[in-house]
């Protein structure tokens, strides 16, 4: 009995085997693989750029150091990605280039503007609390480069979802303006943050073949009825309110049922059309242009080094 490759790739990831570097893997895998996974780095790193913009007026020392190592984690997340994509044989400075012309997405949360220090708070507990949800689910990913780094990331990203949780409990238990501010933040962020997920499942083109191939194991409707689960003790337990008046525990099934998501919104954004896209590209386009002279002089160091060398 003869099987194709295809077939026999099938089976392996059917049997819960990992797909590493150097295995035979079809063409449309590696390349949705290389596709998620730089798109996933470049998440992280234009991640930075919405807290980064409080570091310098975080409320207290304590908050500063924290925020300050959240940032840096997520410098670290964007390195572990792309290395994990080269080993797909994908190029770093390709990658860097698509995400600088526009060519590459990355997460649309990022795309909004952080207007008050509540804001770190709602990032820490809802942005990364959806990351997670996503996250966890990809520890189990069938491409085991991919796989490992995930591990390491959500340990990181608990952490991070920790830190927002107490600056939003914070808030909500302080005076009657911090109160506010943690609901006028929660109000901002909490549609952004269920459009992560991504389009609904009869709308999302790469589901069925990633599912298949078990890059994904959960669906997008699947994470963000978990997320959104989840998340609704944890705003009830605070005192804060979730932005959606279709918001209701449906006992059936046992989970909430929720409103209608603003898909136009989520596709302009994706589209470059979001409050902060031009403004996030600026600042990813500086940052590799002032960067220019490093990696000239490292290219310069490393040959000079393999000279040597062969000498
Ligand atoms: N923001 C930007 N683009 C999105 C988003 C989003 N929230 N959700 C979906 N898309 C894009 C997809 O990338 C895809 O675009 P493409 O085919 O041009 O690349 C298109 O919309 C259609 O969506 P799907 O078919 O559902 O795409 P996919 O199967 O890749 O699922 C998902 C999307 C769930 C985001 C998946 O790629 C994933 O799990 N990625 C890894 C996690 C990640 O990137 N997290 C980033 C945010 S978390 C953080 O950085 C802290």
């Amino acid at each position: 009995e003869t099987h194709s490759l295809e077939e026999r790739f099938q089976a392996y990831v059917d049997a819960e085997n990992k797909v590493e570097p150097k295995d035979w893997m079809p063409e449309k895998y590696r390349k949705t693989l290389i596709r998620q996974i730089s798109q996933h780095a470049h998440s992280e790193v234009v991640g930075m750029l919405p807290e980064a913009n409080w570091i310098t007026r975080a409320p207290s020392l304590r908050s500063k150091l924290i925020l300050l190592a959240k940032v840096q984690d997520e410098a670290g997340h964007g390195l572990y990605l792309y290395s994990a994509a080269e080993t797909l044989g994908a190029d770093r400075e390709d990658m860097i280039k698509d995400l600088l012309s526009g060519k590459a997405k990355y997460s649309s949360i990022f795309n909004y503007p952080t207007i008050s220090w509540a804001d770190m708070g709602a990032i820490g507990w809802l942005v990364d609390g959806a990351a997670i949800a996503n996250q966890v689910m990809l520890c189990r990913t069938s491409y085991g480069p991919y796989a490992r780094a995930m591990v390491r990331i959500c340990k990181e990203e608990s952490f991070h979802q920790r830190q927002g949780y107490e600056i939003m409990m914070q808030l909500a238990r302080g005076s009657e303006e911090q109160k506010a501010m943690a609901q006028d933040a929660l109000n901002r962020w909490w549609w952004p943050s269920i459009m992560m997920f991504g389009p609904r499942d009869e709308d999302s083109p790469n589901s069925a073949q990633s599912m298949k191939w078990k890059i994904k194991r959960k669906s997008n409707d699947e994470l963000r009825q978990e997320f959104i689960d989840k998340t609704v003790p944890q705003a009830e337990f605070i005192g804060l309110t979730i932005p959606d008046p279709d918001l209701k525990w449906n006992e059936e099934k046992g989970q909430y049922d929720y409103g209608e998501i603003n898909w136009e919104e989520f596709y302009q954004v994706i589209k470059g059309n979001g409050p902060c896209n031009a403004q996030r590209l600026a600042a990813r386009q500086k940052a590799y242009d002032d960067g220019k002279w490093i990696r000239e002089a490292a290219n310069a160091y490393a040959e000079k080094e393999s000279k040597r060398k062969a000498e």
